[in-house]
């Protein structure tokens, strides 16, 4: 049975690995509620494969979690963090992965293991071993943005080859990893972003087109783009007005892709709307179905990053003793992957 981070800490019976963590104690803001704190990591379970952690990547999510708006989540204290990288310390019996491995993966921070921290179990159906091409810290932002993305473009909307990609957010961590898988598909893509560094972030990063949604007029300039006909799929991490305004320019047999509520809140569907010009919506959770699928989804996804379609768009890398700064900075993220260098040895 899977301990949990608190029955681990009286657990010294079993202890194998002890070092610091993040955990946020208290909802609010993440200067006051986030702690380091001495852990105990226990023997993995099978299913969970234990690492010394190098690099862990960040997203709004941290934000939403310190905040107390995470719908998964229940009260603290848990450990943050929701993907991380390193080296393989401990495996259970049977594990596909040895000790020594070099990894990525999702953490379990739904039973309160997170990914700041000196060392954290990923879940085994969601790590792969580091593709030779990625750095430590390419690879600490990798999993949980482009697996939204999969889960959004490819089992969800689906998004086709010639098809035209309308990305939200598309200078964030999986509005960024949207914009590559979306080509990598063979998709048009028009990335969204709110400042000029922005949107040469995400034409660095290959985005086809680029439009401003504070200073252009969204609508109209996606029309520009798809000679009137609109955006087959739009990618929406956002929600709130931009995503409202975004859908003015969707096409017929259109599908909004309902990823995330960065702006605060959900965009507002209207059924009418819906059924008079012909489009819907889907929601996306990134979660595991069966391992098979699952391991199809990472074969997937390590082959595209072995072949250098798809590479994490790293920004700022903070160092570990910034973890509670950088969560606060969440909520006005800059261009690109926030990923903090946990160890570098
Ligand atoms: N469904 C799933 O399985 C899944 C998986 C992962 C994440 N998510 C959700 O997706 C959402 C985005 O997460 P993320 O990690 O991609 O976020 P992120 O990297 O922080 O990017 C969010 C983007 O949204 C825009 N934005 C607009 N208003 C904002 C506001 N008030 N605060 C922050 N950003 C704002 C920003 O772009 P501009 O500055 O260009 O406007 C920013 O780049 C979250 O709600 C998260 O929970 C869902």
């Amino acid at each position: 049975m899977m301990l949990t981070p608190e029955e681990s800490i009286k657990r010294d019976d079993r202890e194998m690995y002890s070092g610091r963590a993040w955990r946020l104690v208290r909802f609010g803001s993440p200067v006051d509620s986030i702690e380091l704190q001495q852990m105990i990591w226990p023997e993995p379970e099978p299913g969970q494969v234990l690492i010394r952690v190098r690099a862990a990547g960040a997203g709004y999510p941290d934000a939403m979690m310190a905040a107390g708006h995470f719908p998964l989540l229940g009260d603290p204290p848990f450990g943050l963090g929701e993907e991380a990288a390193g080296e393989v310390v401990a495996v259970p019996s049977g594990s596909r992965f040895s000790v020594g491995d070099q990894v990525t993966g999702i953490t379990g921070f739904l039973e309160g293991w997170g990914g700041y921290a000196e060392y954290t179990y990923l879940r085994e159906e969601s790590t792969i071993r580091i593709p030779a091409r990625m750095t430590t810290e390419e690879a600490g932002g990798f999993p949980i943005a482009f697996r939204t993305a999969y889960a959004g473009l490819i089992d969800r909307a689906p998004l086709e080859a010639d098809q035209v990609l309308l990305v939200l957010g598309a200078a964030g961590s999986s509005g960024g990893a949207a914009v590559q898988l979306g080509k990598a598909l063979g998709a048009t893509v028009i990335a969204v972003a709110g400042s000029r560094e922005k949107l040469d972030f995400c034409t660095r990063h290959g985005a086809d087109h680029v439009v401003n949604h504070r200073s252009d007029d969204l609508p109209v300039r996606v029309k520009e783009i798809t000679s009137d006909r609109g955006a087959d799929v739009i990618f929406d991490p956002v929600g709130g007005d931009t995503a409202s305004t975004a859908l003015q320019a969707i096409a017929r047999n259109g599908r909004v892709v309902l990823i995330g509520v960065a702006s605060g809140k959900p965009v507002a569907l209207d059924p009418m709307d819906m059924l008079l010009r012909n489009y819907s919506a889907v929601g996306v959770l990134a979660t595991p179905g069966s391992a098979a699928a699952e391991a199809v989804v990472w074969e997937r996804l390590a082959d595209l990053a072995d072949r250098g379609a798809l590479s994490t768009p790293v920004g700022r890398v903070y160092e570990f003793w910034e973890v509670p700064e950088m969560i606060a900075q969440q909520t006005a993220p800059a261009a690109g992957k926030s990923v903090v260098r946990i160890t570098s040895e």
